[in-house]
């Protein structure tokens, strides 16, 4: 998740694009830049790594120019340097992007066989070349992007049309071009973006909080269209060049409204870009034609897979959680037998790592330091180490062998959402593709399991949507001073993760238990209507929990399933049902976790709680 800002009207660009910067910081914070045209009609164009107040210190004194792009990244292809960042340039182009290119690799072969120089490792460096590549004859063979020599074949307008025709993924971009330079183009497909209607000048950016200030009039942008901006006006089109008419709407949030896009919360907010940040995971990653899933990015040969005798995945907290469902998943679909620790257990545990032992860290920070210590040790003992992490360039990136990046976005409320879901999908397709190298899975499972995959942000949207649902739920437990949260198999990582969410945020006590464990202990707490949540989704251990069920019921306790929509048996034994849409067994756990979360985020409203900044927990734990 980045954010990008244009602006084009009478004022000086660069300090309204630094300011506007400043209020998307939240969507990425790890390099920024911009680029503007001055009164000679030259780009200029200023980037650094860090945030956006390091920009403002490489920016000279009076950049002249009253049109500019602006971006703040939050990398996902190729690490936060100065050459990574945004703006990308060709010849006379400049680009900024939010988004996912999934087939960047393919173009950029043939734009370097066209002669076209990469300076960066993005995928949004082959949006300036190709957008270059349409606009300029290139019968010189080799270009040079020096388009003062070149003849010019079509308008811009023309060019960003086919450039977006050969795109695969998701974007938001703001185009500018020293030859049209009274011209600024924008268009989007699957990433935010909102245009700010002032007087006499427009707007354009990932969301309505970096030009709020200036105007409240804004038009949505949808996916598929382009916008032409020009003076003081913008026209929409679509790809075939067909004028859109588009409606103004007046914006009545106030700035900090906005930065949470109008949710109350932070954490709310992520919960709800999981219908989007979960796609972006899996992007350009997987194909369910042919069951394969791509990580590349892993420098694991086939036969390094074949030979592993035993994963070992070192975690903490919610990432912990991910890994023991990572655990089951290794098992049931690629026949790997997996250690799960917490980096803290594991640096004084005298492990055993003989044999060929793959070690996996999992953090979204990729600073919690007791995950750092733990990785460093598994790595003293001589095996291969990789990560799965959210942030690029963080410690562990450095310190690893290869890394496996979530995607998801910056995530600002210290309870894990979005990263958690980030991790699962992660581990889906790495357990996917192990299985499918060691031929433990068949290409037709596979092709099933990926066809689902990819229908997980609709089935998230699905249940965003029936919310209230779940918060009439939380308020009727809002109360009780102890919570249970069940689950068998796959199911027992999620209880463990919703009764953590819970805790964290609500200070209710929470224990999540692999419900067959209920008889040794637990049970004896049960009293009078004490809240059991019961994951009890369709699986192999269905009817198990429904013993379980029973079980607890007979103690008099309340119980609230999490179960698929079309399960109506379940109606007759428990006391509430929260419902996820019907998916592949193996991946509804990540819909419970949607309904978890949502659980403990309306639970801890109704009690006061501090939800962004939960009392006593940091975001990343960077001390031992
Ligand atoms: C802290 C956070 C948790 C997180 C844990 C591990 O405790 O509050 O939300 O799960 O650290 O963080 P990591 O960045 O390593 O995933």
């Amino acid at each position: 998740m980045c954010g990008i800002i244009g602006y084009v009207g009478k004022k000086t660009a660069a300090p309204i694009l630094i300011d506007s910067l400043k209020k998307l910081e939240y969507r990425g914070y790890d390099s920024a830049g911009i680029c503007v045209l001055n009164d000679s009609l030259q780009l200029q164009t200023y980037k650094t790594t860090g945030k956006i107040a390091d920009l403002e210190l490489v920016l000279p004194r009076n950049v002249g120019g009253t049109i500019g792009i602006g971006h703040t990244r939050w990398a996902t292809h190729g690490q936060p340097n100065t050459e990574n960042s945004h703006p990308h340039l060709s010849g006379d182009i400049a680009v900024v992007h939010n988004g996912i290119i999934e087939n960047y690799l393919e173009i950029k072969e043939k734009l370097i066989e066209c002669g076209y120089v990469f300076k960066s490792e993005t995928d949004t460096e082959v949006i300036a070349h190709l957008l270059h590549s349409h606009l300029y004859s290139n019968n010189s063979g080799v270009n040079s992007c020096n388009s003062g020599s070149q003849s010019k074949k079509c308008d811009l307008m023309t060019a960003v049309q086919g450039t977006l025709r050969a795109l695969e993924g998701s974007y938001a971009i703001a185009v500018l071009c020293s030859s049209e330079p009274d011209v600024m183009i924008i268009a989007r497909k699957d990433s935010p973006l909102v245009v700010g209607i002032g007087n006499g000048e427009i707007f354009a950016a990932s969301d309505v909080t970096a030009f709020l200030k200036n105007t409240t009039n804004v038009v949505y942008v949808d996916d598929n269209e382009i916008g032409l901006i020009r003076g003081g006006n913008v026209e929409f089109f679509d790809t075939d060049g067909n004028k859109v008419i588009k409606e103004t709407t007046t914006i009545e949030w106030d700035i900090e409204a906005a930065e949470k896009a109008g949710y109350e919360h932070f954490m709310l907010k992520e919960i709800h870009e999981q219908a989007s940040s979960v796609y972006d995971t899996f992007a350009g990653k997987i194909s369910e034609l042919d069951g394969t899933v791509n990580l590349d990015e892993l420098n694991l040969s086939d036969e390094q897979i074949r030979h592993l005798t035993r994963i070992e995945i070192i975690a903490c907290g919610t990432s912990w959680n991910a890994g023991l469902l990572g655990k089951y998943l290794f098992a049931q679909l690629a026949d790997i037998h997996t250690d799960v620790d917490t980096g803290s257990e594991f640096r004084y545990g005298y492990p055993v790592m003989c044999g060929e032992v793959l070690t996996i860290a999992i953090t979204q920070s990729g600073e919690t330091a007791d995950t750092l210590a733990a990785v460093r040790s598994a790595k003293s003992y001589g095996c291969r180490a990789i990560a799965i992490t959210n942030v690029v360039g963080s410690t562990i990136t450095r310190e690893i062998d290869s890394v496996l990046y979530t995607r998801a976005g910056p995530e600002i409320g210290v309870a894990a959402t979005k990263s958690f879901t980030a991790q699962l999908i992660t581990l889906y397709m790495l357990a996917l593709h192990f299985g499918r190298v060691r031929g433990k899975i068949s290409a037709e499972d596979s092709k099933n399991l990926l066809v689902a995959l990819k229908n997980i942000p609709a089935d998230i949207q699905k249940i965003l949507n029936k919310k209230s649902i779940i918060q009439k739920c939380a308020r009727q437990f809002a109360n009780s001073s102890d919570y249970f949260f069940i689950g068998r198999h796959l199911n027992y990582p999620i209880a463990l993760e919703g009764a953590l969410k819970l805790k964290e945020i609500s200070y209710i006590h929470a224990e999540g238990y692999a419900a067959g464990e209920l008889k040794h202990g637990p049970l004896a707490l049960l009293i009078n209507k004490t809240p059991v949540v019961a994951i009890a989704t369709k699986g192999h251990t269905y009817d198990k929990i429904l013993s379980n069920i029973k079980e607890v019921k007979a103690r008099d306790a309340v119980v609230i399933a999490v179960a698929d929509e079309d399960d109506t048996e379940i109606e007759k034994y428990v006391d509430v049902v929260l419902r996820v849409p019907r998916s592949h067994v193996l991946l509804s756990p990540i819909l419970s976790s949607v309904v978890l979360q949502l659980l403990a985020y309306y639970t801890a409203l109704e009690r006061g709680c501090s939800i962004d900044k939960p009392r006593n927990l940091a975001k990343s734990v960077t001390v031992e």
